[in-house]
């Protein structure tokens, strides 16, 4: 199974770890490795290049992860934000929907407790084939204690979304933007997930990329269509495959309960398709909520329009995770190459961990000394990595699995003629180059 395989080498090539292996992990935890940390960073500055910095409307921040829990209780996750939770008769616990689809083989999305119910009961648990109990609502969000004696609780946030809804007015109020405006912030959140699972796909710690932007609620619906356009293409624009990407559009009774209307981005894992990013329609609901429970005014003045009003807001939710497990799945590929299997990362060079590699072909006779050159060069202008051990064949398979764009060797030939061999890691196609131009090579090909 591809997606197997691709987690395996993930895990092999230092891309992520669980969390506290040493200790037997803990589910639904990840940490990062030295190659995963570099795609992620570049997912990060993508999203935010295209976000942040080309649109001069739409500003950045970074919010608490713990804040008045007050928060909470005005944008409803205290009292809406709940999975279904099934146990069977031996304590064995499950996402009901998700226990559904996998044993009953049925879609659960839009239907309600006593629907989920009575499937619930015709099935049986599939760890201990006993039967399950009454489905009760459990609330996602972790909790802490603040202070001496932990007296007042508060709690991790489930979504970056308020820190921007509780900062409307801040930044309204410190930059020179007038509606129609965006927030954007990149950040955790934390969700106590009944059953974490396909490794990053579901986790309890995780990263979200949010953008908030807020409209007059007579646009909301032609803000909706242009964000969900432009949040498809960002995926396609960095190498995804078109057709491995659908919109799903929300039935009524699926809408969470902020939503007016939500389309979500999916992707064809090879465990179905998935939920990447939802784009919302969330009306007035946050800042009417927030106006209401602070007691402060949160309308915006229009003067063009000469009307106060509330603005609506249009929301881009993307987990960072999936979007990274999503650029490694499409990127991930296995070919034969002279009989032996070579795996490959296709992955867009902006999102390469090392753009370059560079070997000399022996660590003596000087190769070295000209390939520390090259390198320190290369590396001043985009992340280079230097390797000198092992056979220049297997160099390369390691930088083609974790998708490094173009090795360099420099060999005796280099001595003589001051070029160097350039190789590309999808056609794998080789060239010399000439050392003088090495750096407008890279960087126009790149
Ligand atoms: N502010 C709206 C919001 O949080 P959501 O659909 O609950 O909406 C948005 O989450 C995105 O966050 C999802 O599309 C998904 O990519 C990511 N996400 C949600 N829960 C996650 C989890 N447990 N693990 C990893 N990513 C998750």
């Amino acid at each position: 199974m591809k997606y197997e395989q691709l987690i395996d080498l993930c895990k092999r090539r230092g891309f992520f770890y669980p969390t506290a292996e040493l200790y037997g992990g803990l589910a639904g935890f990840y940490d990062y490795g030295p190659i995963g940390v570099e795609i992620l960073n570049n997912i990060k500055k993508e999203w935010w290049k295209s976000l942040v910095h080309d649109n001069t409307n739409i500003e950045g921040i970074n919010g608490s992860i713990i804040t008045n829990s007050k928060v909470w209780d005005a944008s409803g996750h205290v009292s809406e934000f709940s999975d279904y939770l099934v146990k069977c008769c031996k304590g064995h616990e499950f996402k009901a929907d998700q226990v559904i689809e996998e044993i009953a083989k049925k879609k659960t999305e839009g239907l309600g407790v006593k629907e989920l119910q009575k499937i619930v009961d015709k099935i049986m648990c599939p760890k201990c084939k006993s039967k399950f109990g009454k489905i009760s609502k459990f609330n996602l969000m972790f909790s802490t204690g603040l202070g001496p004696e932990n007296k007042e609780t508060v709690y991790l946030r489930p979504e970056t979304a308020q820190l921007i809804y509780i900062n409307f007015k801040n930044v309204l109020n410190t930059t020179r933007q007038r509606v129609p405006f965006g927030i954007a912030q990149i950040g955790k959140a934390f969700r106590n997930e009944i059953s974490p699972r396909n490794a990053l796909f579901r986790m309890r710690e995780f990263l979200q990329m949010e953008m908030q932007y807020f409209v007059d609620p007579k646009e909301a619906s032609k803000t909706l269509d242009r964000w969900k356009k432009e949040r498809l293409n960002w995926y396609i624009n960095l190498g995804i495959n078109k057709a491995h990407l659908r919109l799903r559009e929300h039935k009524n009774k699926e809408l969470a309960h902020y939503a007016k209307k939500a389309i979500d981005v999916e992707y064809k894992f090879e465990f179905g398709w998935k939920e990447i990013e939802g784009i919302h329609n969330r009306g007035t609901y946050d800042l009417s909520q927030h106006e209401k429970l602070s007691k402060k005014d949160l309308k915006y003045f229009d003067e063009e329009k000469n009307k106060k009003y509330i603005p609506a807001i249009i929301e881009t939710s993307a987990g960072l995770d999936r979007a990274f497990l999503v650029f490694l799945a499409d990127a991930y590929a296995e070919e034969k190459v002279k009989g032996e299997k070579r795996v490959v990362l296709r992955i867009h060079p902006k999102l390469a961990a090392y753009k370059v590699a560079v070997f000399p072909l022996v660590r003596k006779d000087g190769l070295d000394k000209k390939a520390k050159k090259i390198f320190d060069t290369l590396n001043n202008n985009f992340n280079t990595l230097y390797d000198e051990r092992g056979s220049i064949g297997r160099r390369y398979r390691r930088q083609d699995e974790i998708g490094t764009p173009y090795c360099i060797t420099i060999d005796y030939d280099t001595k003589k003629d001051n070029t160097v061999t350039v190789r590309d890691r999808d056609s794998m196609k080789q060239k010399r180059v000439k050392i003088d131009e090495i750096l407008d090579y890279i960087s126009k090909n790149l």
